[in-house]
C-alpha cells in the first residue's frame, strides 16, 4: 500500500483564468460534477475578488457539492480574504487559500515589498483567514525561485499562524525536478509533520509532471494539477498524467490517490467541449492518438499480445477501446483484423487486392476511415464475385 497523496484540482481557477479558457456559472458546475465523480481531494472553485462569477462559482460549487472540499483563491490582504471567506460562507467543507510572491524578483519588481514586509502579511492573512475557517492553505508564489532560508522562514511562521497546508509553486515552470525535490525536500524535514507541503507546477520547460512527481519523492504529499494540464501559459501539471504515472509505476512511485481513473477521459472530453481547445492528438492519456498504433510492426505486435506496446488499458481511463489507426505504416494483418471488426472475412485473394487498394489510398490520406475500409471489401468483394 503506498502513501496517500492528495490531488487538489485547480482546472476552475488555474485552468480556467488562462486565454480560450473561460467558463459560465453553469458551466463551472458541470466540469465540477465530473470532478466530485473522478474523486479529487480538493477543487478550488475560483478567486472571488476577481470578478461576480467567480464569487458566485464558488458558492455554488459549495453549495451543490457539500462533500467536496472547495478552496476559494485570495491575495494576503483583507479584501481578498474577507470575500474568499464572504464566497464560501456557506460551504460544508471551506478553504481559504491565500498567497504573496516571496521571490526577491517579484518582491523588488511587483510588490516593492521588504522581505519583512511579505512575511507580515503572509502572517496576517493566514491569521485572518483561521478566523473565518479552520482549513487555510498558503502559497508562497514563486517558492522555486526563492532564497531557501527565507522561504523556509516563511513556511514556518504560516504554520504558525494557522496553515495546514504550505504550497511551494514552481510559478514560472523555470524548475528542474532535482532542484525542485531538493527545495521541497527541505522544506518538508523543516516542517515535520506540522503542515502538508503542497506543489503547484507550470509547464514552461515541459517538466511540470517531472517536478511534481520528484517533489512527492521529496514529501510533498498534495499536488495540484488540472484536467488536460490546462492553466496559465503552457498550463499546469496535468492531473491525468500525474495520477496514472502513479498508477502505472508503483514499483517506482508508491504513493496513491482517491481518483477513479476511469472517469479521467470524460473528464478531458467534457472540459473540451466547454472550452476553445482540446488536448493535442498525441497528448498523454487523453489525447486522440494515446492508444493509437500505427506502424505494422507495432500493430502486429499489440494484435498479438497488447503489452507490447500498451502501458495501460485504455479502460482504465475510461477510452472505449484501444484505437488503430490504420495509415501508410499499417500491415496486411492489422489490415485483415479491421476487415474482420468490419464484418468482412476476406480469403487470401481478396485481402491482396484490398491491401492494394488500401495502400494507394493510405499514400493520399493520413489515416484510413473504417467507411474508406468497408468501402474497398464491398468493391474487391464484388469484383471476385464476377
Ligand atoms: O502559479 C502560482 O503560483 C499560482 C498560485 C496562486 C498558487 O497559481
Ligand atoms: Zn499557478
Amino acid at each position: 500500500m503506498g502513501q496517500r497523496v492528495y490531488i487538489f484540482d485547480t482546472t476552475l481557477r488555474d485552468g480556467e483564468q488562462s486565454p480560450g479558457c473561460s467558463m459560465t456559472v453553469p458551466e463551472k458546475l458541470r466540469m465540477a460534477a465530473k470532478l466530485a465523480d473522478l474523486g479529487i481531494d480538493i477543487m478550488e472553485a475560483g478567486f472571488p475578488i476577481a470578478s461576480e462569477g467567480d464569487f458566485e462559482a464558488v458558492g455554488a460549487v459549495a453549495k451543490e457539492f457539500p462533500w467536496v472540499q472547495v478552496a476559494a483563491l485570495a491575495r494576503s490582504n483583507t479584501l481578498d480574504v474577507e470575500r474568499a471567506a464572504k464566497a464560501l460562507e456557506n460551504a460544508k467543507r471551506p478553504r481559504i487559500h491565500t498567497f504573496i510572491a516571496t521571490s526577491d524578483i517579484h518582491l523588488k519588481f511587483k510588490l516593492n515589498k521588504s522581505r519583512e514586509q511579505v512575511l507580515e502579511a503572509a502572517v496576517r492573512s493566514v491569521e485572518l483567514a483561521r478566523k473565518y475557517v479552520d482549513d487555510v492553505e498558503f502559497s508562497a508564489e514563486d517558492a522555486s525561485r526563492t532564497d531557501i532560508e527565507y522561504l523556509t522562514q516563511v513556511s514556518k511562521a504560516v504554520v504558525a499562524a494557522g496553515a495546514r497546508t504550505v504550497n511551494l509553486p514552481d510559478t514560472v515552470g523555470y524548475s528542474v525536478p532535482s532542484e525542485y525535490a531538493e527545495m521541497i525536500g527541505h522544506v518538508v524535514r523543516e516542517l515535520g509533520d506540522s503542515a502538508i507541503v503542497s506543489v503547484h507546477c507550470h509547464d514552461d520547460l515541459g517538466l511540470a509532471v517531472a517536478n511534481s512527481l520528484a517533489a512527492v519523492q521529496a514529501g510533498a504529499r498534495q499536488v495540484e494539477c488540472t484536467i488536460n494540464g490546462i492553466g496559465e501559459r503552457a498550463g499546469n501539471a496535468s492531473l491525468e498524467e500525474v495520477v496514472m504515472c502513479f498508477k502505472t509505476r508503483p514499483d517506482k512511485l508508491p504513493y496513491i490517490t482517491g481518483i477513479h481513473t476511469e472517469h479521467l477521459y470524460s473528464a478531458s472530453q467534457l472540459l473540451t467541449s466547454m472550452i476553445s481547445f482540446g488536448p493535442q492528438p498525441n497528448k498523454a492519456i487523453v489525447g486522440d492518438n494515446a492508444f493509437a498504433h500505427e506502424a505494422g510492426i507495432h500493430q502486429d505486435g499489440y494484435l498479438k499480445e497488447k503489452s507490447t506496446y500498451e502501458i495501460i488499458d485504455p479502460r482504465t481511463v475510461g477510452v472505449p477501446e484501444g484505437k488503430l489507426i490504420l495509415g501508410k505504416h499499417s500491415g496486411r494483418h492489422a489490415l485483415k483484423n479491421r476487415c474482420e471488426t468490419l464484418g468482412y472475412t476476406l480469403d487470401i485473394k481478396e485481402l491482396d487486392l484490398v491491401y492494394k487498394g488500401f495502400c494507394a489510398l493510405a499514400d493520399r490520406v493520413k489515416g484510413v476511415r473504417n467507411e474508406q475500409i468497408a468501402q474497398l471489401c464491398q468493391e474487391i468483394k464484388a469484383a471476385v464475385a464476377q
